[in-house]
């Protein structure tokens, strides 16, 4: 198949890039790299399955209609995005306009061209989780942040593309993502951000008490859940969510990675009013419709991108 990924050259979209070239569809790739990096596609450049990069905004109504009416697409998987909620509440402008106007030029290609989409969603539209099985889709959402708000609105668009106009699109919701490739900055790269401290020897800022919780999933992960979700008809029209089904604190996330207790500072949190206490994910949902359960536990995944963080690719 012919498919496209937003955002493609950025930290999951490469994973999921390479889970699609190693099932030998043909994978054009458009990402501005305001986040990504180019770099980040290297190993598959001799890939003959790898069609196009393409450096350019998913808000450029003429570039995307052109690459729609050229590329001949069967999915199309949105992740292109800004991605950072403290980000998103100092300049929601930029968060805005990039997650939900974007969002909306890229759906109006996909409904032009009759293209599956895959909309990337996130676990930070959820409300903090009361429930000891987790939070399912029905959990109530909240937009406490405009990142949040804004990929609620991108849902809900995507979504009425569904009802309106017949449009196959799914909506995924992955629990914090971490593994090879993330960078330091944003959410869930709290695990890169504590590996890298640890082997630096340097101090590492808690935000708050610590006692937060998140769900952490590895990347492979991640993107297999996300590939698969372009496949499946199943969950055409249907919300989905990924995770661990384990949450840990990030108090017990720094010891777990191994850094020293006396080099963690808890530090006075930039934006307490958006933290969402608990993240914890109930993937029932994944498992009945897609068959998709994580791999990867914790320990491992942390295993794999340490050993990533010192072959020196983060520098
Ligand atoms: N990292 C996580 O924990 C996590 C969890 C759930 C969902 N998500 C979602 O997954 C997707 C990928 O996130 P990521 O963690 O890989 O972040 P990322 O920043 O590495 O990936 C996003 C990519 O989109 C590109 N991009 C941003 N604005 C663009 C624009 N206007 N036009 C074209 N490209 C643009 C960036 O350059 C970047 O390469 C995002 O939609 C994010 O909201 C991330």
């Amino acid at each position: 198949m012919n498919i496209l990924v937003t955002g493609g050259a950025g930290f999951i979209g490469r994973w999921v890039v390479k889970q699609l070239l190693g099932k030998h569809h043909h994978v054009t790739v458009l990402d501005d790299l305001s986040n990504g990096r180019k770099s980040n596609l290297d190993e598959f450049k001799n890939n003959p399955f790898l069609r196009k990069f393409v450096e350019g905004d998913i808000k450029d109504e003429h570039l995307l209609k052109d690459l729609f009416e050229k590329g001949d697409f069967s999915i199309c998987y949105h992740l292109g995005a800004s991605i950072n909620v403290q980000d998103s509440i100092d300049d929601p402008y930029t968060t805005f306009y990039n997650d939900v106007v974007g969002t909306f030029q890229v759906l109006e290609q996909c409904r032009k061209n009759d293209v599956k989409m895959v909309f990337m969603s996130s676990c930070m539209v959820y409300d903090r989780c009361t429930d000891i099985n987790g939070i399912t889709e029905r959990h109530p959402t909240k937009p406490a942040s405009p990142y949040a708000a804004s990929k609620i609105a991108a849902e809900n668009m995507a979504l009425s593309y569904f009802y309106s106009y017949d449009l196959p699109v799914v909506v995924v919701r992955p629990f914090n993502t971490y593994g090879p490739f993330q960078k330091t900055g944003g959410e869930g790269g709290v695990v890169a951000i504590f590996i890298q401290n640890k082997l630096k020897g340097k101090t590492l800022n808690i935000y708050g008490d610590g006692t937060q919780t998140r769900d952490l999933l590895y990347v492979e992960d991640c993107a297999n859940f996300v590939v698969q979700a372009g496949f499946s008809e199943n969950v055409n029209g249907e919300v989905v969510n990924a995770g661990l089904g384990r949450d840990i604190s990030i108090n017990e996330l720094a010891k777990v990675i191994g850094t020293d207790e006396k080099e963690i500072k808890h530090v006075k949190h930039i934006h307490p009013q958006s933290e969402i206490q608990k993240l914890l994910c109930n993937y029932e949902k994944a498992t009945n419709l897609l068959n998709w359960k994580p791999k990867v536990n914790l320990e491992e995944g942390i295993k794999r991108t340490e050993q990533w963080i010192k072959e020196g690719h983060l520098n």
